[in-house]
This record gives C-alpha cells, structure tokens and sequence, in this order.
C-alpha cells in the first residue's frame, strides 16, 4: 500500500482507501454525515463508505468490500461529492468589464449585454471559443466541480449555436441548447421562434443533452417559451428554463406544466409558483452569483426549502451576470445572504445539482456511485461559509483518479 494520493492514481489500479477523513459529507439521505470516516474507490465508483474504524484492510478479506491497494491518509480533512455545478454558459468570447463597472456605478442590469456577447462570439474562431471553456471548466475543476452543465445562447444561428453545443460537448455530457436566449437583432421574434423550433433545433439536438429558454419580459413570453421548449421535448431533450430572474413571469408554470427538470433562477416568485415546484418536483435551481454581480435582491431559499421545494446552487457562469466559476462562493452566499444552513447549501449545491441535471450517479458518496469527490483542507464543509474566499480545495478527484 501507499499513503500517496498523486495525480497518477486511477480506475484499474485497484482499490483505493481514502482513510482518515475528518468528516464525510455523503449527501446521501441515509447517512449524510460521518464523523471519523474511510471511503474505498474501486473502478472509479464508489465501494464502501463507513467509519474509519469498521473499513475493511488487508488480512479481512472474504468479504464483497475489497480491501484497498492503496490507502490515501486525509489527515482529518473533511471530504464532499465533488460539486455539481447543474447552470453555466461557458462558451463564448468577448469581455464585459466595462458593463459590470458601470453597474457598479449604478446602472441596472438588463439582459441586453447579452448581444455583445452573441457579437463577440459569432466573430471567435472555434478554437478560440474552446479554448476560453476549457480555461473555465479548469477554474471549476480546481473548485471541487466534477459535474458541470453547459449552454450555448451565445451564437443564435444555426451554425454558431450548433458548433457552441459542439464545443461544449468537448467537456460534458449535459450539454444545453439554448437558441432562446434573446431574440437576435434583425430577425422578428416570430421568424426566429421559428427558426429555434424548426431548422436550429434539427442541428443542435444531435449535440444537446438539454433545451433552455430565457422567459423573461424582452425575451420570451409564455407561448413561445412552451412552444420552444415542447419542440425541445418531441426532439428527445429535456427541459429547465431560466424563470424568474428579473420578475415574476409564467417560467415557473411552463416548468411545471411540461414537467421540466428544473427553473433557474427562481429570484422573483408568486405563492402559486412555490405551491408549484413542491407539488411537481421541478428542482428550484438558484444563481446567487448572478445576484452578488447585478446587486440584486437574492432569492428566498427559506421559503422554497420551507415549501418542500427541491432547491439546488449553481454559479450561473457567464461573462454578464454572474462571471463566477465558484461553487465554494456560492455556497458561501447562500448561507450567508439565503440564510441556507451549511449543510443546505452544501446539499443543494451536490446532491440538489444532481437532481437538476437527473443524475442519481454523481453529487453523492454512497456505494455504486462515481468516485468524484473534493478534499477540504478543512475540518469541515461548513468552512466553505466560515472562511469565505479562501481556496479551500486541496484535492479533486474524477472517476476515481487524482485531477487536481
Ligand atoms: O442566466 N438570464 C439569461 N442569461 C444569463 C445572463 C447572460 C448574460 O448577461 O450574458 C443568466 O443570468
Ligand atoms: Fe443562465
């Protein structure tokens, strides 16, 4: 056996004991909590989880656990399901500094920074865009996020959103078409929910995992978001949409009428919208990051988590509301402006993603799952919110294997 953990570790390699860990944040409802814990890897899932003292060793074989090859001493750090980070826009080109500042200065934001960006991107060569992801989904990584969704919404051509959704395939599975982010200049909103519809979504489904749609006033109203994300659905994808950001609107209603995954955002909410999402199971997903960057009101996750509201945190990366790639951050908003407890956040932030992204093998650390877990130098997940800002991942590893 080796104590040494090093990026060289992976599946194949036999079984690997993660041993004394401070404390083991499962997110399995079962047992979310273990004091004093071990977790044995093998085949990069996850094959026991338990007290340190109850792990199985060499000599105790006959037994279905393995007993590690090799053992990763964790010194009492404390250890999480690598987060899952289930909302992000990371394909695109072009900078907004400019913007952010001056609403920092006061200028509110709205949602038409978005065609600069659509601007930028459209003149960005392929190896460009991907390079500017790749760079993006590193940052996460490095943050403990081992699942990430990504969108296109940048492109709102044919050809740009189809080889945005190509791109972002590069880094993931759950990949999400969003031609109907805004409606492009020069193109009639009724011509272009057709085109999102019609010849966009026959080139981007290939490469989609997911259809999205930004219901908002000056996006998308009710019927062309029901129509964009039920053409969506007969194409075989699933749905979320952004719901609820700036005001109340009909996002919710259209999440849950066509049984969508999840509504992001949830910012601005009615009394029907939250008896809604606990009554259909649609995950609320909330942006804090968005919020903190547009000074914005933040959602009222005590009445969701309240209502029974599935509730999950993501950072919502994107160059203009929200140019954050940290779970860590988010969490830290959430406890400290949601008034999230700890293990809320940190929940919503693993397990919740999960959901959000109808995953049951990832953003949780029980028997069978994938082996994708964060190493805190920390006692605690609850330092996450106690020591906000401070780069308190020391360890990621992917499927079983030491990534950062
Ligand atoms: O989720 N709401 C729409 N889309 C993004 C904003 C994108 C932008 O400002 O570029 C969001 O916040
Ligand atoms: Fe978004």
């Amino acid at each position: 056996m080796t104590s040494d953990g090093g990026p060289e570790g992976g599946p194949g390699g036999g079984a690997i004991l993660f041993d004394d860990i401070g404390l083991l944040y499962t997110a399995d409802p079962e047992r979310e909590e273990i004091g004093g814990a071990a977790l044995i890897v093998e085949d990069g899932v996850v094959a026991w989880v338990g007290p340190s003292s109850s792990a199985p060793r060499p000599g105790t074989g006959g037994r279905a656990v393995p007993a590690a090859d090799r053992r990763v001493g964790l010194g009492g750090r404390a250890v999480i399901p690598g987060f899952v980070d289930s909302h992000a826009h990371l394909v695109f080109a072009g900078d907004r500094t400019a913007e952010f500042a001056a609403r920092m200065a006061g200028r509110p934001y709205s949602a038409g920074g978005i065609r600069t960006t659509v601007a930028a991107t459209r003149e960005a060569a392929d190896d460009t865009l991907a390079t500017n992801a790749e760079a993006l989904v590193a940052e996460m990584l490095a943050q403990g996020t081992t699942t990430v969704e990504i969108k296109s919404g940048y492109g709102l051509t044919v050809e740009d959103e189809r080889r945005s959704l190509e791109i972002a395939g590069r880094f993931t599975a759950e990949t999400t078409y969003l031609g109907a982010h805004v409606v492009p200049p020069g193109v009639t909103a009724d011509d272009y929910v057709s085109t999102v519809t019609g010849p966009m979504l026959d080139a981007c489904a290939p490469y989609a995992r997911w259809v999205d749609v930004f219901c908002e006033r000056g996006a998308f109203d009710e019927d062309q978001s029901r129509e964009i994300l039920a053409a969506g659905i007969r194409a075989g994808l699933g749905a979320r949409i952004h719901a609820g950001q700036l005001g109340e609107g009909p996002g919710v209603r259209v999440a849950c009428e066509l049984g969508a995954a999840s509504a992001d955002h949830c910012t601005h909410l009615t009394d029907a919208d939250v008896a809604a999402l606990a009554d259909s199971g649609v995950v609320a997903t909330l942006l804090p990051g968005a919020e903190f960057s547009t000074r914005s009101p933040y959602p009222d996750a005590r009445r969701l988590l309240d209502a029974g509201v599935s509730v999950a945190l993501a950072t919502d990366c994107n160059p203009g509301s929200s140019f954050t790639s940290s779970m860590p951050f988010c969490v830290a908003l959430a406890v400290r402006e949601m008034r999230m407890s700890p293990q809320e956040a940190v929940r919503a932030a693993t397990a919740g993603g999960a959901r959000a992204l109808r995953r049951s093998d990832v953003g949780v650390l029980r028997v069978g799952a994938r082996a994708d877990l964060a190493v805190l130098s920390a006692p605690s997940y609850v330092h996450l919110a106690y020591r906000p800002g401070v780069p308190l991942v020391a360890q990621v590893w992917k499927d079983g294997r030491r990534v950062v």
